[in-house]
């Protein structure tokens, strides 16, 4: 590539875009990596910067409720796998867990620049050499390599693991039951019968249902039925 136009921008239901990379895990490309799962897509502005570190301190702890849910994490700093080697030491020694999940090393932020992850607007968030950070994105990306969740955080904003998983818990819950989830939902809670399953059908999906206005219809949804019941 080596290119420093900015593509079309990605939206909810693009494909995620292909490519090669090295990363802490060795060379991959990234839809054989996505194979037939779910994957996370996460990227930090610096190695060695202090929201990045709680972060993936943060991330590792959790990755074992992505990997029951089938869901790979992978992160992405502008930095050399070299360098993303020795920080992860220093993740692992001050959040006590192992990062195990590959960091990919895109040093001259052309991966960021396909995936749309640069600053451009914000010119005071550049690093030493005046070239924009990326920015604090999440891509959540289902098996079909549809991006499904795009989030975008500033530098100074450390995301919340817990949201991202809830998001991927409220994705995969509604693949299966043709259902969507109301503010702050977590698993568990009453959820929205589709608003495309006519009142008939979803007295029968969901005998259990609640009309409180035509267009917004409750029904309970055990924890057990939910992707968190793994
Ligand atoms: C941080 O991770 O702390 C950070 C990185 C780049 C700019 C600002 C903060």
């Amino acid at each position: 590539m080596g290119s420093t136009e900015r593509p079309a921008p990605l939206r909810l239901g693009s494909v995620a875009p292909n490519f090669t990379a090295d990363t802490t895990a060795g060379r991959i490309d990234f839809h054989e990596f996505i194979g037939d799962g779910w994957v996370v897509l996460f990227s930090h502005p610096e190695d060695y910067t202090p929201v990045c570190t709680t972060e993936l301190g943060a991330f590792a702890k959790l990755e074992p409720e992505f990997t029951k849910r089938g869901v790979k994490l992978i992160g992405l700093s502008a930095n050399t796998v070299e360098s993303h080697g020795g920080w992860i030491k220093d993740i692992n020694e001050i959040s006590g867990s192992q990062l195990r999940f590959p960091i990919i090393g895109d040093k001259d932020r052309q991966i960021a620049l396909s995936y749309d992850m640069l600053d451009h607007q914000d010119a005071t968030n550049v690093d030493s050499k005046g070239i924009a950070f990326t920015i604090r994105s999440v891509f959540i990306i289902d098996p079909k390599k549809t991006i499904r969740t795009i989030l975008s955080y500033p530098a100074s904003t450390g995301r919340n693991t817990a949201e991202v998983l809830r998001i991927v818990d409220s994705l995969q819950t509604g693949d299966k039951h043709r259902i969507t989830t109301p503010i702050n939902w977590i698993p568990g809670d009453d959820v929205i019968v589709h608003p495309s399953i006519k009142n008939a059908e979803a007295e029968k999906l969901f005998p259990k249902m609640q009309i409180v206005k035509p267009y917004l219809r409750f029904t309970p949804l055990p924890k057990d039925e939910t992707s968190a019941a793994v």
